[in-house]
């Protein structure tokens, strides 16, 4: 068994590999921020291809005077909540803003120390709606929000809040960083559009803010569209790129200098590649399973990844697990028909076209389906790939 981390290892550097020119991209691109320039960047790609990954890499070569803060939208929707608010997303913001002034703090306790405990008591009071704030409280010059229902003046606070940490860091900071990840499930909000617009009218304004959106979506998806398409909030003004997953070369590389313990003939790695497509996440998980005894054949490969689907898939079982059974339903048809028209997945579940209108864009968001063309179908392959292994094996798809 070869032991490589099938979630984001802390030791970035260690795991690692290749993406330099997407590194070097976007360095160049947010480090216009040290000339007052600041754009907005998109970062596609399907699931587990290394978005992620990448981004924990990008925040470790960002100089000191910008500040980076990370959240994932799955997190604060995931935590138990059945819906998501514009309040959850604001609430996740400002707290890692507020937390990414306190790393600094070292450099920055003469201006911060005062700001950092007002922003935690904001969050606090904020996290038990409690407004009572005194009349004229300010932090900087935005005043803080007074009561639970004016989510306008939050919004306003937690957007302008960036900019002011580099307008009154004489000159120390010089730019703010904000990675949205998962941003896809931002479309489970009532009103998404009115959202992005809102983001949107605070850029334009900002020189030193730079926003990276990155989620699980093909690149015409109609989060995507939403947010940069040419009617979108964005208006395609967004840096936009989409991470490929590794090729054959690179992926033979990456396995001979990280996993060497693996040993495949050249027919072997072949059937390796077309069983993973160059996913770094199939890759490692592939290879968790395997052994350093085997010379891997062709035949060897396809028998490894049959017999041991269940721990490969290991991520994509409990993404399976976590869906509704309207979701799973579509899921199963869709597997069953391959690709197809609304009309026809809407004659062959067994719910109305009201319900399948909310699973089908619950799905989109997150990343598991897409339409294109006007066809519906599956947008990630190791899902169908094990649960059409489970149904053969069981004769019906895992409950
Ligand atoms: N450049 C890379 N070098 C080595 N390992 C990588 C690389 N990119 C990704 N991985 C590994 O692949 C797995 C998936 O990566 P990551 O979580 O970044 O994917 P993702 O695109 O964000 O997927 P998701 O859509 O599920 O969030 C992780 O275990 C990570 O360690
Ligand atoms: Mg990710």
């Amino acid at each position: 068994m070869v032991d490589i981390p099938l979630g984001l290892p802390k030791d970035v550097d260690k795991y690692f590999y290749n993406r330099e020119k997407e590194l070097i991209t976007l360095n160049s691109i947010v480090n216009t921020l040290n000339q007052n320039i600041s754009n907005q960047i998109l970062v596609t790609g399907l699931r587990g291809v290394g978005k992620s990954f990448l981004l924990k890499k990008l925040m470790t070569t960002i100089p000191k005077n910008i500040l980076v803060s990370y959240i994932d939208i799955s997190n604060i929707y995931g935590a138990g909540k059945s819906n998501l608010t514009e309040e959850d997303i604001l609430y996740g913001l400002l707290s890692e803003m507020n937390n990414s002034l306190q790393s600094n703090e070292k450099i920055y306790k003469k201006t911060y120390k005062k700001i950092h405990i007002q922003i935690k008591n904001l969050l606090s009071k904020l996290k038990t709606n409690d407004y009572t704030f005194n009349d004229n409280e300010t932090i900087f010059s935005i005043p803080i929000p007074q009561i639970t229902e004016n989510y306008k003046k939050l919004s306003d606070f937690v957007f302008n809040f960036p900019q002011e940490v580099v307008n009154t860091s004489k000159g120390k900071i010089n730019g703010f960083i904000i990675i949205i990840d998962e941003f896809q499930l931002i479309g489970e909000l009532k009103n998404v559009d009115a959202f992005f617009w809102l983001i949107r009218s605070f850029t334009q304004k900002q020189d030193n803010v730079t926003y990276i959106f990155t989620g699980s979506t093909s690149t015409t998806s109609e989060m995507v569209e939403k947010l940069n398409g040419s009617s979108g909030a964005f208006g395609q003004r967004m840096i936009q790129f989409n991470i490929e997953p590794f090729s054959k070369e690179t992926s033979k590389n990456y396995l001979k200098e990280k996993i060497p313990e693996i040993n495949f003939t050249d027919d072997g790695f072949e059937r390796f590649y077309s069983c993973t497509r160059g996913y770094p996440a199939n890759i490692n998980s592939f290879c968790n399973v395997m052994s350093s005894n085997i010379i891997y054949g062709d035949k060897e490969v396809i028998k490894e990844f049959y017999n041991k689907l269940d721990q490969i898939a290991v991520k994509w079982i409990s993404i399976w697990s976590s869906l509704n059974k309207k979701e799973k339903e579509i899921i199963t048809t869709l597997i069953d028909n391959e690709s197809i028209k609304w009309k026809d997945l809407a004659k062959y579940v067994s719910f109305s076209q009201a319900t399948l209108t909310t699973n089908v864009k619950k799905l989109k968001n997150k990343g598991l389906i897409s339409n294109f063309n006007k066809l519906y179908k599956i947008e990630d392959f190791m899902l169908s790939a094990w649960l059409k292994h489970r149904k053969k094996e069981d004769g019906f798809y895992p409950l």
